[in-house]
């Protein structure tokens, strides 16, 4: 079948085909959600929180973010792969920035890159499609600046901040960036950002007006459990149907009822 490339997705909003996306870290899970029929798969740095359990997507290194993507890269055969630029590999300098996704373009076969920020990384972002990387850009709540905004509630509540994030937005389009993500702002906002671009906008806690939706898989299916912002849609509650599955399993080679005759050789 027909993959997904950066134009299919242009495409989509221009046929008003509403776009899904999906994180995954691994090759197993990969491989589920890409042969359902997901459009984009995010290798997201939220693999800190979610695979290594950290507090924040600060710690997660490069070489991290190139093994979850080289994993799930070979897993897939139809979504396009975004990976996350982590924390540290992309700020200081565009130089930087750009030996950071070729890094990941070359070691785990990814097919773009996403990266947090407007103005403040417009060299880096320019550098890097300058080589023919496709970016994904992300605003709104951008988990890399935790400690700039102290915490994770909706952004761009106030008038300025939205502004900036409509001008930021504007520019990621004007440099070439092919799609950006919205995370935690006013759906209003988000969806006059989407009207304003002829780039699809993601949401994450951005309303229905955008051009498509993602979540972090591992919340959507219900594995994570303390985690319960509105915007989360739980599809299945893993957590306890697989803590139950360990229940029954402790209990079976407890009782001598696992194997059986026929699970033995
Ligand atoms: O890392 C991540 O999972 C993300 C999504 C929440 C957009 O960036
Ligand atoms: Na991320």
């Amino acid at each position: 079948y027909k993959r997904v490339t950066v134009k299919s997705l242009t495409e989509m909003k221009a046929n008003n085909e509403k776009i899904s996306m999906l994180t995954a870290y691994d090759y197993t899970m990969a491989k589920i959600i890409d042969s359902a029929g997901i459009d984009v798969i995010l290798v997201g740095d939220s693999a800190s929180n979610v695979m290594a359990g950290h507090e924040t997507t600060l710690p997660i290194t490069l070489d991290q973010m190139i093994y979850h993507a080289s994993s799930v890269v070979r897993a897939v055969e139809r979504a396009l792969v975004v990976v996350d630029l982590p924390f540290g590999s992309y700020q200081s300098d565009p130089k930087e920035a750009l030996r950071s996704a070729i890094r990941i373009m070359k070691e785990s076969g990814g097919h773009s890159v996403k990266l947090e920020g407007g103005s403040e990384v417009k060299e880096s972002i320019k550098r890097i499609l300058h080589a023919g990387i496709p970016v994904m850009g992300h605003l709104g709540l951008t988990p890399q600046s935790i400690y700039k905004f102290g915490t994770y509630t909706v952004r761009a509540k106030e008038a300025e901040e939205a502004e900036k994030l409509v001008q930021d937005a504007l520019a990621l389009e004007r440099w070439g960036c092919f799609a950006l993500v919205l995370e935690k702002v006013p759906a209003a906002l988000a969806q006059k950002v989407a009207e304003q671009l002829t780039i699809p906008v993601i949401g994450i806690g951005a309303g229905a007006g955008v051009d498509g939706q993602v979540l972090v898989s591992h919340d959507m299916f219900g594995m994570t459990h303390e985690f319960n912002p509105r915007f989360l849609r739980r599809y299945l509650n893993l957590y306890e149907e697989m803590g139950n599955a360990v229940a029954n399993y402790v209990k079976d080679v407890k009782a001598v009822d696992f194997p059986n005759d026929e699970e033995q050789y």
